[in-house]
């Protein structure tokens, strides 16, 4: 038995913010934005669009496509750094618009890598056989903790939700490998302060965390199952800045083409760039049948994850 993906979904809020738009309100200039970041709008959620309806919007798509009844859910897990309210969780409030009555339902906070820590604990529950069906999903709406006066921080975000049914899959298919990370010691380089609860960060020290971590991660969950390089089909990496992803790139040597680039039009999504990289590229035939997939996060923490998988 392995165990893998059944079905994606997910969500991008309509209004569009463009770099111009920005230029705006803060001293910046699409040209920085775009070269710095690869950056060239994003996605921002209307004030009564919070986290839990950008959930369950990715969540119904990608029960659809996993045939899936939300009543034949085992788990609901949710990935976010901006839940609606830090207590009831946004998984409780997803399992109640589903109507996933027999669910236990948790969020999880691990930032960017939200989504990876949240893959590999459903692995666990229906590996030792627990679980069957589990929702997974990573969900966010940066924009209510961005201070809109900062140009540090506030060009590089956006808002949505991905998700992914998971359960069993064929042998020798899903999740062949996973490597999970933190170091606490980072914690000062990216948070949320807690007078005006803004995202604050040291953009140079995560820089060169991400740059060293994310290939380390992406080759060292190849080599665990005894694949080269080269037998990668797909890399999914954080879309947080896209000279980053290239490092990611280039350490595995792939061509353009087969890393999802999600960042031009929605910016970083922390904990649902994934997610909703991933649902992109499984719809639009990015990823086919039996691919090698290498998605990849890292984030606040600081945290880090990886998985290869068997499409
Ligand atoms: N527009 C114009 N100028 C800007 C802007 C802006 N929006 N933002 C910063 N600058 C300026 C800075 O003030 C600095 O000016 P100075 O030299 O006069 O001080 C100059 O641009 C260069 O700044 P650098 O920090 O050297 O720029 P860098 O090339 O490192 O790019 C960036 C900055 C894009 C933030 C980069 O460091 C980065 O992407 N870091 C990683 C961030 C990241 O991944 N964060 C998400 C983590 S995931 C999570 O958990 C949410």
């Amino acid at each position: 038995m392995g165990v893998g993906v059944l079905g994606t979904g997910h969500y991008a809020p309509m209004k569009v913010v463009t770099n111009k738009d920005l230029e705006k309100i803060v001293d910046t200039s699409d040209e920085w934005i775009r070269t710095r970041t690869g950056i060239e709008e994003r996605r921002i959620a209307e004030d009564d669009m919070d986290t839990s309806e950008m959930a369950f919007q990715a969540s119904l798509a990608a029960l659809e496509e996993a045939k899936v009844k939300a009543e034949d859910l085992d788990l609901i897990l949710v990935a976010t750094v901006t839940p609606d309210t830090p207590f009831p969780s946004v998984s409780c409030m997803l399992q109640e618009k589903l109507g996933a009555v027999k669910a236990a339902a948790m969020d999880l906070s691990a930032a960017c890598a939200g989504f990876m820590y949240g893959m590999v604990t459903a692995k666990q529950f229906i590996e030792t056989g627990v679980y069957k069906n589990i929702l997974v999903v990573g969900a966010e709406k940066l924009s209510k903790i961005t201070d809109w006066s900062d140009r540090n921080t506030c060009v590089l975000f956006g808002d949505g939700a991905g998700a992914a049914v998971i359960g069993e899959v064929s042998d020798n298919k899903g999740i062949l490998s996973f490597e999970l990370g933190a170091n606490g010691a980072g914690g000062e380089h990216l948070y949320q302060d807690a007078n005006e609860g803004y995202l604050q960060m040291n953009g140079r020290e995560v820089f060169k965390f991400a740059v060293r971590q994310m290939p380390e991660s992406s080759v060292n969950v190849i080599e665990k199952i005894g694949y080269n390089k080269e037998d990668v089909d797909y890399l999914i990496p954080h879309q947080a800045n896209i000279r980053i992803m290239e490092a990611a790139r280039e350490k595995l040597g792939i061509s353009e083409d087969r890393m999802a680039t999600t960042i031009k039009k929605y910016g970083n999504n922390s904990s649902a760039s994934i997610p909703m990289a991933l649902s992109e590229a499984a719809k639009s035939g990015r990823i086919n049948d039996n691919d090698l997939v290498v998605l990849v996060g890292f984030g606040a923490g600081l945290t880090w994850g990886a998985i290869a998988l068997r499409w």
